[in-house]
């Protein structure tokens, strides 16, 4: 029987306080081709020194990589907070990415890994980040992708959402990103680069194929149908999957469009 469904942001809440630093685990020890992490990744757009929100920063990953920086990461979950302190981020702070504590152009960057497809309304995030802002400031997000994918990765993705009872692992915003030119210029930002990576993500224990079925976010699924989606994940022990990630860059405009 599927659970009663619940709204993403109580599922959410949910997810994050049981697990928290979940996406960390996996992310973390994920590798690119170049040998970088999904943080490395998204830092890399952004100028050292520069003043930087980390939007939704979950467990802190990224304010570490940038640990000698003016940063400071905001969070909706008192889990992940606590857990990003523990790991020496204490510059952080509990807030709502919809309703920032900032005054206007405090920041010379704003980086948001793997939270934009879920944050609601994500109008009104992007009106926020663009509103703290300086002119020109940077704003990077991470999103999953739907590609790039090795042949056996696809196959694997296949199966895991079939055993999942699903046709495909979705977020609320999805297609609000697809035309994320069209998104960025309607809040005030130009869209300067959209790419994507394949990160490998090594399994070499059942803990880790566990780990990376319950960093999934899968409102609606039946625990069984996670059982079985985690029995299957065991099977690719001693290999690896892939995860597919895109990066957007986007530069704060001087002028929004009026609509
Ligand atoms: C997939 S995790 C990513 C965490 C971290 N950025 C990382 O990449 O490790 C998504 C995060 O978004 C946060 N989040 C979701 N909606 C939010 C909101 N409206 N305001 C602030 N944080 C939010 C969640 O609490 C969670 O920590």
């Amino acid at each position: 029987m599927s659970p009663a469904p619940t709204s993403w942001p109580d599922y959410l809440s949910d997810f994050h306080r049981q697990r928290p630093g979940i996406t960390e685990d996996v992310l973390s020890v994920s590798r690119s081709r170049g040998g970088l992490t999904p943080y490395d990744w998204i830092t890399a757009p952004i100028p050292l020194g520069a003043r930087t929100l980390d939007l939704a920063c979950g467990s802190g990953a990224s304010l570490r990589v940038r640990g000698r920086d003016p940063w400071i990461g905001l969070d909706r979950s008192a889990s992940e907070l606590a857990r990003a302190r523990r790991a020496g981020s204490t510059n952080v702070l509990e807030g709502d990415a919809t309703s920032l504590p900032f005054g206007d152009e405090s920041f010379d960057a704003v980086v948001c890994s793997m939270a934009l497809m879920l944050i609601e309304p994500i109008e009104r995030a992007l009106d926020e980040a663009r509103r703290v802002l300086a002119p020109e400031g940077f704003f990077v997000a991470t999103l999953p992708g739907r590609r790039p994918l090795r042949a056996r990765d696809v196959v694997r993705y296949t199966r895991l959402v079939r055993r999942l009872g699903l046709v495909r692992l979705n977020y609320p915003n999805m297609r609000a990103l697809a035309d994320a030119s069209a998104l960025a210029r309607d809040h005030g930002f130009e869209l300067v680069e959209d790419v994507r990576t394949r990160f490998d993500y090594p399994i070499a224990t059942s803990e880790e194929s566990t780990r990376f079925v319950r960093s999934l976010y899968v409102p609606s699924v039946a625990s069984a149908r996670i059982e079985r989606a985690d029995a299957l994940a065991a099977t690719w022990v001693g290999s690896s999957i892939g995860i597919p990630l895109r990066r957007l860059t986007m530069v704060r405009a001087s002028t929004k469009r009026e609509r």
